[in-house]
């Protein structure tokens, strides 16, 4: 059986993004579904390539149990949008980024923002943490917790 792939993207792919992929992670391994996906994370842009996740999204993950390893990357156009089979962006300015990025309609199907998953949360995007203080950190990762729960049980379902 052919790997579902995630694509997890965010500004700088150095906070909203690295974490979402972190709880997916979590989440697939507390289900024992690993080996059916793969997940990973991108920016719409390169600023911060090469970098490891930002402490403070980091200091904050830990404390949920929740280890963020990945290193910044920029999304790839046309290859990202082929590969993946969800493309999922944090906010609206990611999703207009990522529809003008896409190189087909086929590929803009794959497109959707992550707050569309949430059920508990009312949010319509994960705000960006970068500037803010401590708050804005537990609640992107308390957002990202509700939005991974019913993305995953939504491609459950499709299965
Ligand atoms: P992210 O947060 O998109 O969640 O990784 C940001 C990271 C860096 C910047 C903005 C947002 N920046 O302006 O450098």
């Amino acid at each position: 059986m052919d790997k579902t792939k995630i694509l997890f993207v965010c500004l700088g792919n150095i906070c909203r993004s690295p974490s979402a992929e972190a709880v997916m992670k979590s989440l697939l391994k507390e289900r024992d579904l690993e080996q059916y996906y793969e997940v990973e994370s991108a920016g719409i842009t390169g600023y911060h390539a090469g970098e490891p996740a930002d402490e403070r999204m980091q200091r904050h993950a830990i404390q949920r149990n929740i280890r963020l390893t990945s290193i910044s990357q920029q999304i790839k156009s046309p290859d990202d949008f082929n590969y993946y089979d969800y493309v999922i962006g944090m906010d609206d300015q990611n999703m207009n980024d990522l529809f003008e990025l896409s190189p087909n309609e086929a590929t803009s199907h794959k497109i959707s923002k992550m707050t569309d998953y949430c059920s508990h949360h009312q949010h319509t995007s994960v705000p960006d943490p970068y500037y803010g203080g401590a708050e804005g950190f537990e609640l992107v990762l308390d957002i990202l917790e509700d939005a991974c729960e019913g993305l995953l049980n939504s491609i459950d379902k499709n299965d």
